[in-house]
């Protein structure tokens, strides 16, 4: 029996590198984190490979994404457990087994999960060992869940936001039990550490720094289904920051649904989010970081000195607006007003000329009139926007704004149609300040219409083409901005 490796006895940094098909799994699971989730990979891997000896083939995982950063980040430590259990990624979704990690943001995002859904269950027919998984934040909607159970029963498996730790036990469980298995957790202060990640980019990666939210948007769904802000100890998030750049990593993203508020549950002895930057300054091997998102209302001055003086903090701030109207942003519960943005903006773009500032706009909340509009665009102009997302408002269930009066569709329309001519005018001068300079770009990937050029970004977040070849991606190479068309650059390596 010492052939086999007894999880109890291992610690976390040790667990990374075991070789799963020697962990001892006759005896009961560990009681603990994350050795637990460790006892039922290798169970898992087990499974996988019996099932893929029945088939004389290996088995195919797909996992897609829906919704934000914070989600994308989610899917890659869901790829890890698939992958360390035995399964070869697709991105078909034709495979053995397929999990959507959804959004419920806004309404539409969750329809096109529910289409998909349509489709999964054709492939299901044909493969009758295919495996159906659902997670993320639809999943911690009551009404969601109802109408799974009863028009869905093909799916396999559904789990929530607080418990995506657990995924490899639910996994096991999904091979090992009939039906369908429904484990969703109202709410948790547990963050579990050290489970494997599976990055999409070798080069950057996302790095949570707290999850769920306190501030209660009034049009918002995310504190509903992310539960309560926790943030994750400083030590954590920088052996992680190490651990990344010891790995390769060049670029970091912080991510919170507001960072500003940073380690503000913990009390005075925890550090504050500029403190935080400082420290992830410090790690060699990162050259670029970068945050999201920024809520107004908590945006400190501490921070604006921070970035000044950072040589790797990158020079763009998401700094969601959502409407420009004083009156819309009390309804919304935002906690600033129109003037107390633009003198933020204004502050911001006074001790760092050359930032770029982007932000996020609500069209047709509850209330607003084509004079609140007005306003919004009025703030688009002054402020300069480098780019704006603009979304249609969604009435979201449970939220204390879906009880409020609604806009009627054509007014919306008439609004996001000037919103969204405004932000695309302001956007293109403003994005064409740097033509002509050369800077430094990141290089992502390999650009998907023409082969011949790479695209990367600039540190303010704009996005560049050039000629160049696959040895460059990862790279941070000078580049000439001969042409901006809009909202990217055409340039040459300099
Ligand atoms: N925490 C971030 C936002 C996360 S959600 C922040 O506070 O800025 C991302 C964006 O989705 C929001 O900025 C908002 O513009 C948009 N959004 C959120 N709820 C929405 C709704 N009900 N309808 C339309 N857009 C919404
Ligand atoms: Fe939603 Fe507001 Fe929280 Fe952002 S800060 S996630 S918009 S409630
Ligand atoms: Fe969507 Fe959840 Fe992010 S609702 S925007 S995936 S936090």
């Amino acid at each position: 029996m010492d052939f086999y490796i007894d999880l109890k006895n291992i610690g976390t940094e040790e667990l990374k590198h075991i070789d799963l098909d020697r962990v001892n799994v006759s005896c009961n699971p560990p009681d603990f984190e994350p050795q637990r989730q460790y006892y039922f990979m290798a169970k898992c891997r087990q499974i996988v490979k019996l099932e893929s000896e029945r088939l004389g083939r290996p088995l195919y995982a797909c996992s897609v994404t829906f919704g934000c950063q914070m989600n994308a980040r989610d899917s890659e430590k869901l790829s890890g457990i698939l992958k360390k259990v035995g399964f070869l990624e697709t991105g078909s979704e034709d495979a053995d087994f397929v999990i959507y990690n959804t959004c419920t943001v806004r309404d539409n995002a969750n329809q096109r999960v529910f289409g998909r859904l349509g489709v999964l269950n054709g492939y299901k027919k044909k493969n009758p060992g295919m495996k159906v998984a659902l997670c993320g934040c639809m999943m911690q909607e009551d009404l969601v869940i109802q109408k799974l159970r009863k028009s869905y029963p093909f799916v396999d498996l559904i789990f929530g936001t607080h418990n995506l730790y657990k995924f490899a036990e639910l996994l096991y469980r999904c091979y090992a039990e009939k039906g369908m298995i429904v484990d969703i957790w109202e709410d948790t202060d547990k963050i579990v550490e050290d489970l494997p990640v599976e990055r999409k980019y070798p080069f950057k990666s996302g790095v949570n720094i707290m999850f769920g939210c306190n501030n209660f948007c009034s049009y918002c769904i995310v504190p509903y289904v992310r539960g309560r802000e926790r943030s994750r100890s400083p030590e954590e998030i920088l052996r992680e920051v190490k651990n990344l750049a010891a790995d390769g990593v060049k670029e970091v993203m912080l991510l919170g649904q507001n960072v500003n508020s940073y380690g503000k549950q913990q009390g005075e002895e925890s550090m504050t989010f500029p403190e935080l930057l400082k420290e992830v300054e410090k790690v060699e091997g990162i050259e670029r970081i970068r945050f999201m998102t920024s809520h107004p209302k908590d945006l400190s001055d501490e921070l604006i000195q921070v970035m000044k003086e950072s040589k790797k903090i990158c020079r763009h701030l998401h700094l969601p607006l959502q409407s420009g109207s004083t009156a819309i942003l009390e309804k919304m519960n935002r906690r600033y007003t129109k003037e107390s943005y633009l003198a933020l903006a204004e502050k911001i773009r006074r001790e760092i000329p050359d930032i770029s500032l982007t932000t996020d706009i609500i069209v047709g909340f509850p209330g607003e009139t084509a004079q609140d509009a007005e306003d919004t665009i009025d703030v688009i102009k002054r402020v300069q926007f480098d780019n704006a997302f603009t979304f249609v408002y969604s009435k979201r269930t449970g939220t204390p704004a879906a009880a409020m009066e609604q806009v009627p569709d054509t007014l919306v329309r008439e609004n996001f149609d000037k919103i969204l001519a405004c932000v695309q005018e302001t956007a293109r001068d403003r994005v064409k300040r740097f033509e002509g300079k050369t800077l430094p770009v990141l290089v992502e990937e390999l650009n998907e219409q023409d082969s011949s050029l790479v695209t990367g970004r600039l540190s303010n977040n704009t996005v560049v083409h050039f000629p160049g070849d696959a040895s460059l991606i990862g790279q941070i190479v000078d580049v000439t901005l001969e042409k901006c068309e809009g909202f990217y650059y055409i340039g040459s390596k300099a």
